[in-house]
């Protein structure tokens, strides 16, 4: 197995699955976790395979670290290694924090923040062994001037914590050849915001444009490339000048 190996949440659609393509592309062996969209995630599974590549799709609820650590052997099992972890999953609700139910916040919480911690944890002993890992998670482009969010309190206090928890293995790991960063995107067109609420965003958004899946793989693929092995503990904002 020559190949780099990735594992990425929530691969099967949005941004993990543009990253998943992408870096099958470049020749990476690609293992994608999903939730629930098991046709999506087979159909991309099946593209790589089809372009000669090495794909994997696993069911897993990245908010539980039994089901985390069960993803990792099995991606370790069958490739040997974790090169990078890819943390896409990270969905949100808009919501009143008055009329948020304790479920929701918790909700938030552990898909957001927990999921990237278990995942750290379970992938960090085979990168410390080979002295070589990219962690790459995504915050949200205004979640590092901590402001009120009456709407989205518990996705963006979790996002907050997202780069506080980046830069935290940064530091732990930096050591051990892995490097952790975050990308913080302001409004991609990824599929998981309604058009109408995208579309209302362009005013807002200095360059103009909503960035597109495209950009994100891009920033992903800097702190992938050999060129960024000395840069760990970045929050990149990918916003077109929203949120900063
Ligand atoms: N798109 C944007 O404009 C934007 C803006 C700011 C930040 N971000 C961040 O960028 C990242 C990618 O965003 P995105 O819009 O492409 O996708 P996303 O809304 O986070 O969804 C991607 C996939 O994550 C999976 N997922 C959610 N919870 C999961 C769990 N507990 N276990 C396993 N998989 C889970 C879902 O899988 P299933 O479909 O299988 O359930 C979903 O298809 C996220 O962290 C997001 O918060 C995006």
């Amino acid at each position: 197995m020559d190949k780099r190996v990735v594992l990425i949440t929530g691969g099967a659609r949005g941004i993990g699955r543009g990253v998943a393509l992408n870096l099958a592309e470049a020749g990476w062996a690609v293992a994608i976790c999903y939730r629930t969209s098991q046709q999506d995630a087979e159909e991309v599974q099946h593209t790589i395979e089809a372009q000669g590549g090495k794909a994997l799709a696993i069911q897993c609820d990245v908010s539980q670290w039994n089901a985390v650590t069960d993803l990792v052997q099995q991606v370790e099992g069958a490739w040997g290694r974790i090169d990078a972890l890819i943390n896409g999953a990270g969905p949100y609700h808009r919501v009143h924090l008055f009329e948020e139910t304790p479920e929701g916040w918790a909700d938030m919480m552990r898909n957001n923040l927990d999921s990237i911690f278990f995942l750290a944890k379970a992938v960090a002993p085979g990168m410390k062994t080979r002295k070589y890992g990219r962690i790459v998670s995504f915050g949200m482009a205004n979640a590092d001037k901590m402001e009120a969010q009456p709407y989205v309190t518990a996705h963006y206090i979790a996002k907050a914590g997202v780069l506080i928890l980046t830069r935290t293995l940064a530091k732990l790991l930096a050591a051990d050849g892995i490097t952790v960063n975050a990308v913080s995107p302001g409004f991609i067109d990824s599929g998981s915001s309604p058009p109408e609420e995208l579309a209302g965003m362009v005013k807002k958004i200095p360059a103009g444009y909503i960035g597109n899946i495209q950009d994100a793989v891009q920033a992903v693929r800097y702190f992938l490339s050999d060129e960024a092995a000395y840069v760990t503990g970045a929050n990149l904002h990918l916003s077109g000048g929203w949120g900063i």
